[in-house]
């Protein structure tokens, strides 16, 4: 027998296994027709098909042409996150005439910094000019210590090795990371400041019948000091209304005991919230909330129709009451899984969505009294800047955030397989992530960001973001002027914030991270 497959020589074996591929494609597979009209070479199609993203963005693609990040964003944060050379060459490739082309205006001198300046000693000193919860008078206000932090992103979308790293990156970078939908995991309490998030599954505080229990809430909160503030989703840019089900056999125990929901069950989270049905009823559980834990407490949002927002605002007029903060999330943001009609199509680009959600609390002076957060591929010096200048507070990253600590784009977070073991939860892609490396790696990209931010902010004249109005920036509108500042084409002008200098806010004792100990001048 071994003799006999030892004397038929090898090609005489390819030649049998095509003609069994080929009896296969033909007789017996019927689900796709080009394979069996062309059998064996079929397959070619298929496979190349599959292999085609990856060969577009290595070889095809030009610097500037991906989406959602393309190569040269990309690069700048991998760079940043390893402390490398980020710079370019030659000038800028971009095309400056581009539609929506953004400028920011620099001064005809600087901003020059004292020599006794928080700065001076520590270039990446940058904290929100706003506390949190400081109009309501919360028990525990919080002004976050970086105006850069990790946005929502659940343990279960990200595996147990990427939100690790991420918690330790933020306190080493002295930011917050918001835990996104999944509850409050051991992976998130590694010693950074962090958010508490949920949706309406209620994950970490859900009662037995699937809806909000403010004991656990209480609980949660008193066990976990590292709980700064507690947002309430209400949606996400990418997938604004949109339910989802966490399929019992992804429940392992470790997710179970997490989220509070019991093992190997399906879990689903509605398209709306139990707890609330109406704008009234959420300012009363924003209020309940508020004074059960002390914290403030905020929402977050993709922007579509405004009639709501519009009676939010008149009754926190009226009332005196509101949420902390508002997160306002883009059309453009990011999600571990969504339908494509969804992400492509519902709700506004950030631009859009920020500025007509700001106008209504601006027209009822109200502006004041909120922190403004904005996530939507906002982690780019440039575009926070247009961002401050619209009248944000701080910015949240997600998928940069991801880029800094290895993800590729590949954008498969869906499947399970992520190659870089950020989005994934097998065991052996997350391994590869090597925690202490990685976590060293996100906190270098927020600080290179908050330096350049800085150096960005002083070219215009300023020592602070926060000082940044809508006239600094200009933006391409292809009308007659070509050219037009935010005033102009979004219409209103931001409220300005009340700043004194870095070291009115180093000195803050609602300061969060680790700062007000490090550092005094
Ligand atoms: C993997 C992943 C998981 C996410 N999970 C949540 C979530 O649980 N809750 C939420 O409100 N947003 C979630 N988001 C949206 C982000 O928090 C963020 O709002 C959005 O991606 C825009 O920010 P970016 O452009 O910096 O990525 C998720 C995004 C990603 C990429």
């Amino acid at each position: 027998m071994i003799d006999f497959f030892t004397r038929v020589s090898w090609w005489l074996w390819v030649l049998v296994f095509l003609v069994i591929v080929a009896i296969w494609d033909i007789f017996f597979q019927r689900s796709h027709t080009i394979k069996h009209n062309f059998p064996i070479v079929g397959h070619l199609r298929y496979w190349l098909e599959s292999i085609g993203p990856e060969m577009r963005q290595y070889f095809v693609a030009n610097n500037r042409e991906e989406l959602p990040f393309n190569r040269i964003e990309r690069g700048w944060i991998y760079a940043s996150a390893k402390k490398e050379n980020n710079y370019e060459g030659f000038g800028t490739d971009r095309d400056i005439h581009a539609h929506q082309h953004i400028f920011v205006k620099n001064a005809m001198i600087g901003y020059q910094l004292p020599k006794e300046h928080q700065n001076t000693k520590n270039p990446y000193f940058l904290p929100c000019a706003k506390v949190i919860g400081a109009y309501n008078k919360r028990k525990q206000p919080f002004r976050p210590a970086s105006i850069i932090n990790v946005s929502a992103m659940s343990f279960g979308s990200l595996s147990a090795a990427a939100v690790k790293a991420m918690n330790k990156g933020v306190q080493k970078a002295n930011a917050y990371q918001n835990t996104g939908e999944g509850g409050l995991s051991p992976y998130h309490k590694q010693g950074g400041d962090v958010i508490f998030h949920f949706g309406t599954g209620y994950f970490g505080v859900r009662s037995k019948d699937g809806n909000f229990s403010m004991e656990k809430m209480k609980v949660l909160v008193d066990e976990n000091p590292c709980i700064k503030a507690i947002e309430i989703k209400l949606s996400q840019g990418a997938k604004p209304g949109k339910g989802g089900v966490l399929p019992g056999a992804k429940i392992t125990k470790e997710i179970a005991e997490i989220r509070g929901v019991e093992i190997g069950k399906d879990v689903l989270s509605p398209a709306t919230h139990k707890a609330f049905s109406s704008i009234p009823e959420l300012l009363e559980l924003i209020e309940k909330i508020a004074q059960e834990t002390g914290l403030p407490v905020g929402i977050k949002a993709a922007i579509g129709k405004l009639n709501q927002w519009e009676e939010l605002a008149d009754l926190m007029k009226t009332s005196g009451k509101g949420p902390d903060f508002i997160t306002v999330d883009g059309g453009e943001g990011g999600t571990g899984a969504a339908p494509p009609s969804f992400a492509d199509h519902v709700s506004l680009p950030w631009v859009y969505a920020f500025a007509s959600l700001y106008k209504i609390f601006k027209e009822l002076g109200l502006t004041e009294r909120i922190v403004f957060i904005g996530s939507g591929k906002l982690g780019f010096p440039a575009k926070a800047a247009m961002a401050f200048a619209m009248g944000v507070d701080c910015i949240n990253v997600a998928r940069e955030a991801m880029m800094s600590i290895g993800c590729i784009q590949a954008q498969i977070c869906h499947t399970n397989r992520c190659p870089a073991g950020v989005a994934t939860q097998s065991k052996w892609l997350q391994n590869g992530i090597n925690v202490p490396l990685k976590s060293d790696r996100l906190a270098q990209y927020f600080k290179t960001f908050r330096k350049e931010f800085l150096e960005i902010t002083r070219a215009a004249g300023y020592e602070h973001p926060c000082q940044f109005t809508m006239q600094d920036i200009q933006v391409n509108v292809d009308d007659d002027y070509l050219s037009s500042d935010l005033k102009t084409v979004y219409g209103y002008e931001k409220t300005q914030v009340p700043f004194k200098n870095m070291q009115d806010l180093s000195d803050c004792q609602y300061l969060g991270g680790a700062l007000k100990t490090t550092i005094k001048v």
